[in-house]
């Protein structure tokens, strides 16, 4: 019964303000980055259909916040292409290989595609992340520049992109 259950497929959903407790504390507890309440509740508010919860049982075990950038791009050379910004996602440590990840990566690049215009995902990740740059790669992103000292303790990052 307990090896069935924890292969239920998680619900995942668009976030609401009443789940910001859970998805801060998730952060908290798997991340070194945090931010401030009105980050989670202005992307929340700007862009909430690609603000999404993985549910499993009721419980909210793993989030993805995004946001949506102008720029030049990152694979190719247009001016002011909407570009979907993946800032944080997390899953808790015992709901993780299971798919939950991807099934969040996925369903935000879709609607940060169908529903805000994105042609491009981006992303920053730790060059010592080898569990989130596999799965960043297994989803077709590539290393497009290595940005310094990106981090606060001086850690580098990759910046990643995806063609939408
Ligand atoms: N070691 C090696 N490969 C891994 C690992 C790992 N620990 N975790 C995931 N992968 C790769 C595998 O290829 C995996 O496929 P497989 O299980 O079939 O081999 C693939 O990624 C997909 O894995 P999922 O099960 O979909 O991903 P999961 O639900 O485990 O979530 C995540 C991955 C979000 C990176 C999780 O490990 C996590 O929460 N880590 C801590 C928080 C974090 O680092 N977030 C990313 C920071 S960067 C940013 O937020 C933009
Ligand atoms: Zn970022």
């Amino acid at each position: 019964m307990e090896r069935r259950e924890k292969k239920q497929p998680a619900l995942i959903r668009e976030a609401r303000e009443e789940d910001l407790p859970d998805i801060v504390r998730i952060n908290l507890e798997t991340l070194p980055e945090h931010y401030p309440d009105y980050f989670w509740r202005d992307h929340l508010r700007l862009w909430g259909r690609a603000f999404l919860v993985a549910e499993v049982d009721g419980r909210i075990v793993g989030y993805i916040m995004t946001r949506v950038d102008r720029g030049l791009g990152y694979l190719q050379w247009r001016p002011f292409k909407k570009l979907g910004h993946i800032v944080s996602i997390a899953v808790l440590p015992e709901y993780r290989r299971r798919g939950i990840g991807t099934a969040l990566m996925v369903e935000a690049m879709r609607r940060l595609k169908e529903i805000y215009g994105a042609s491009e995902a981006y992303l920053e990740v730790r060059v010592s992340n080898d569990a989130a740059i596999r799965l960043y790669e297994k989803l077709g992103f590539k290393k497009v520049r290595r940005l310094r000292k990106y981090y606060l303790d001086g850690e580098d990052a990759w910046l990643m992109a995806k063609k939408l």
